[in-house]
């Protein structure tokens, strides 16, 4: 039993067009011979043609008006449903004039023949080859209205439409995100705005603290801890090495470093004060603070941003600076301060 092949009319022959390197290669006898990759269902009928033109021109209108209304509810500050509508009109306008081009305007159809005996030979080969190369180049610029009189202008009315939303995402960042709000001279305040001295924080106790006046600055939040007599492990980060950054004297060593875990971001809220460690309970990384909080346990692979201290005459605790890198996650891992 003879198997059933689709082929696809690209390839020439005797009874296809004229041109092609393929041309003059007969087809299997059974292939029908008005078979013309130029036919398309309205070639011998141009007003239908223009009409239909004419139809998808309207259409892709629609698209462009959409587009433009769209922009316009965005930009007179937004309505969620009828910037919906507006969409998909837009969208569904353009897809309809692209049917019904594909259907009605733009030549191809099937050739089918029966496998037999027939193999292709070179010539047949790269006539396939000369055909594929060729693409659709002719079957658009043929509508030539179409393509660069609608389609373009409308497609970029109606992309930059779809663009327009991008705005929502705010200015860009720029270094923002290199630094929080802690600023020399800054004083640690608690989360209720009051300012912490030295002698606030007792041997073993911990604090969450911000600088004054960005209490709301989640980026910016620090835990201070008094270290005791302990002596944490000193590390060199951007050039700042980090042995100077710990004030108190006597029994009060006092430390701070960003909340902000360097995993995923949760609040480092947990202190163990047995083992020194600050652990974030999103996914357990554990940091050892008298390492520099270096992570010892969990996905975190940085250690926390530390704050480096001072403590003013009158015995409150400031900042002296921002924190020496960004605090964070996943970003940082992979480069700083530019
Ligand atoms: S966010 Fe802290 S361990 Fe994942």
């Amino acid at each position: 039993m003879k198997e059933e092949l689709v082929f696809p009319k690209v390839i020439t022959g005797t009874h296809g067009p004229e041109e092609g390197a393929g041309a003059g290669t007969p087809w299997p006898d059974d292939v029908p011979p008005n078979q013309d990759d130029t036919w398309y269902p309205l070639r011998d009928d141009p007003w239908r043609a223009r009409q239909v033109e004419v139809l998808i021109a309207l259409l892709w209108g629609v698209t462009a008006i959409c587009g433009i209304g769209l922009m316009i509810v965005y930009w007179t500050g937004g309505q969620a449903q009828l910037e919906g509508v507006l969409m998909f009109g837009g969208f569904a306008a353009l897809a309809a004039g692209l049917v019904i081009w594909a259907r009605k305007l733009v030549p191809g159809q099937e050739v089918t023949a029966s496998r037999g005996e027939h193999t292709s030979d070179p010539d047949e080969r790269s006539g396939v080859v000369t055909s594929l190369e060729r693409g659709t180049r002719p079957m658009l610029t043929r509508r030539g209205f179409l393509l660069k009189k609608v389609l373009v202008p409308v497609g970029g009315v109606f992309g930059l439409a779809t663009l327009w939303p991008l705005a929502s995402l705010g200015s860009r960042p720029d270094r923002a995100l290199f630094h929080t709000k802690w600023y020399p001279g800054a004083r640690l305040v608690t989360e209720d705005g009051r300012p912490i001295r030295v002698d606030d924080i007792v041997v073993d106790g911990e604090l969450t603290v911000f600088p004054e006046g960005f209490i709301e600055d989640a980026m910016s939040a620090a835990v201070v801890i008094n270290i005791g007599t302990d002596k944490m492990q000193s590390r060199t980060v951007n050039g700042f090495n980090q042995a100077g950054f710990e004030v108190g004297s006597g029994p009060n060593g006092i430390v701070a470093f960003s909340k902000i875990c360097t995993h995923a971001g949760c609040p480092v809220s947990l202190f163990n004060v047995l083992s020194m460690q600050l652990i974030c309970p999103c996914h357990q990384s554990t940091f050892d603070i008298l390492k520099s909080c270096e992570p010892v346990f969990g996905p975190a692979s940085r250690p926390l941003p530390q704050l480096p201290l001072g403590v003013r005459p009158d015995g409150y605790l400031i900042a002296t600076r921002d924190f020496v890198e960004p605090v964070g996650p996943g970003f940082w891992n992979r480069g700083s301060e530019p």
